[in-house]
């Protein structure tokens, strides 16, 4: 990575303001469900104890309500408030971290200037004020005058240019924390320089949703293993039956055109040889949940029946990709293979997790849906990464840049 990190630069007594991604998922009671990503800032947030620097975390945590002053309402305020994260990171790091009421204003001044050399303050959730993700810079500027550095940790916010993830680096001088930096050094090791074979498995459910990650990974590499429900789009596209299988009208122009791109390229874009399929309707709600006595066949991928819809990848597609990752040197994987969240339709999902923690390669997944499935599964420990990303990750994999690390200082 070309940025400087929180090692280039003296810490030492100062005011460090840091960014982190604690955007956590929450229960009805407001119990956090997975901290992965309050644990994967933790090296950061350590080390800049260590250094004796005053530590100001800031965060965004859901995607809060506005009135008409431009501030967080009442409900957003209760939902949306960083409490439960700041009591789990003073369990997790072993010391009290004073929550504060509010990002900006003269209360939270007085706190920052009150704190000691090691102490750890989160400011209240930044999105409760609109100006946040209009990146306005008066808003940067007051967050901006807490601290004299500058540190972005939150690769899982680093596609969108917000005050507190691009504002403030205008302002002050700016650089990445750890996980950042092991975020950019992963993924961007994988797109630019990988160890061959490379191998990509994308899942996800419409083509037009992935077709720039697609386009820029046709790019880079050797073989691209196609799961999900796009699966259906693609098949269709090349004329064969899907049944009720989910197809994107508008991902199927797009589909050929990578088929044609794979072929011009000499890249392996390879689909599923068979299917889980089930018997249900096209316009069935599956987030609902599949009913329990549903008539379920593993077929062909090229001959689903009517009146069935794909919901997995099948047995010989795991056993075909599961040797395809294994004998790759990277492998990158984006997307769950099929519905994972109900067993029944798990089991193409598990099989690339265990795939990939068995490959002796560097693997990478990315973020979102696939990361929550490889630590639902329990796979989470053998891969070598597993971004805390998920927009930002697919928007890295499109190979777009993104503003949160652009703005950071070159070393
Ligand atoms: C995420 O969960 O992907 C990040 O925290 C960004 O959240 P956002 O999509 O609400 O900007």
């Amino acid at each position: 990575m070309n940025k400087k990190t929180v090692r280039d630069i003296d810490v030492r007594g100062k005011r460090v303001l840091v960014r982190v991604d604690f955007n956590v998922p929450l229960d009805a009671e407001r119990n956090i469900t997975d901290d992965r990503r309050i644990v994967a800032a933790l090296p950061t947030i350590k080390y800049l104890i260590e250094q004796g620097a005053k530590v100001i975390l800031m965060s965004h945590l859901g995607r809060p309500k506005h009135d008409d002053t431009g501030k967080a309402d009442a409900e957003s305020v209760k939902k949306y408030n960083l409490d439960p994260v700041a009591k789990r990171l003073s369990e997790l790091i072993g010391k009290p971290v004073k929550k504060l009421d509010d990002c900006i204003g003269e209360e939270v001044k007085k706190a920052v200037e009150a704190m000691s050399d090691g102490d750890v303050v989160l400011l209240e959730n930044v999105r409760f004020y609109k100006a946040e993700e209009k990146n306005d810079p008066e808003f940067a500027r007051q967050l901006a005058s807490l601290g004299e550095v500058y540190v972005n940790d939150a690769f899982g916010t680093a596609h969108r240019a917000h005050a507190s993830t691009e504002g403030v680096a205008h302002i002050l001088p700016g650089v990445a924390g750890f996980l950042m930096e092991k975020e950019l050094d992963y993924l961007g090791k994988a797109l630019e320089n990988p160890d061959r074979p490379f191998v990509a498995v994308l899942g996800g459910v419409k083509v037009s949703d992935k077709i720039k990650v697609i386009d820029n990974l046709l790019n880079k590499v050797d073989a691209l293993l196609i799961g999900g429900a796009m699966t259906y789009t693609f098949l269709k596209a090349q004329g064969y039956s899907v049944g009720n299988s989910m197809v994107d009208v508008d991902g199927l122009a797009l589909a050929n055109q990578a088929l044609q791109k794979a072929k011009e390229r000499g890249v392996e874009l390879m689909l599923p040889i068979d299917t889980v399929a089930v018997e249900l309707p096209a316009d069935f709600d599956i987030p609902s949940g599949v009913p329990a006595d549903v008539n379920i066949q593993i077929v062909p991928s090229t001959a689903i029946p009517d009146g069935y819809r794909g919901l997995d990848i099948g047995p010989e597609t795991v056993k075909q990709y599961g040797e395809k990752i294994k004998s790759a040197r990277t492998v990158v994987w984006n997307g769950p293979m099929g519905v994972f969240e109900d067993p029944r339709f798990a089991k193409g999902t598990l099989g690339i997790a265990q795939a990939m923690a068995e490959c002796q390669g560097t693997t990478i997944v990315g973020g979102g849906d696939s990361a929550a499935a490889v630590e639902q599964l329990g796979y989470a420990d053998k891969i070598d990464h597993v971004s805390t990303g998920g927009g930002a990750s697919l928007e890295f994999l499109e190979g777009k840049e993104l503003p949160g690390v652009a703005i950071l200082q070159d070393k």
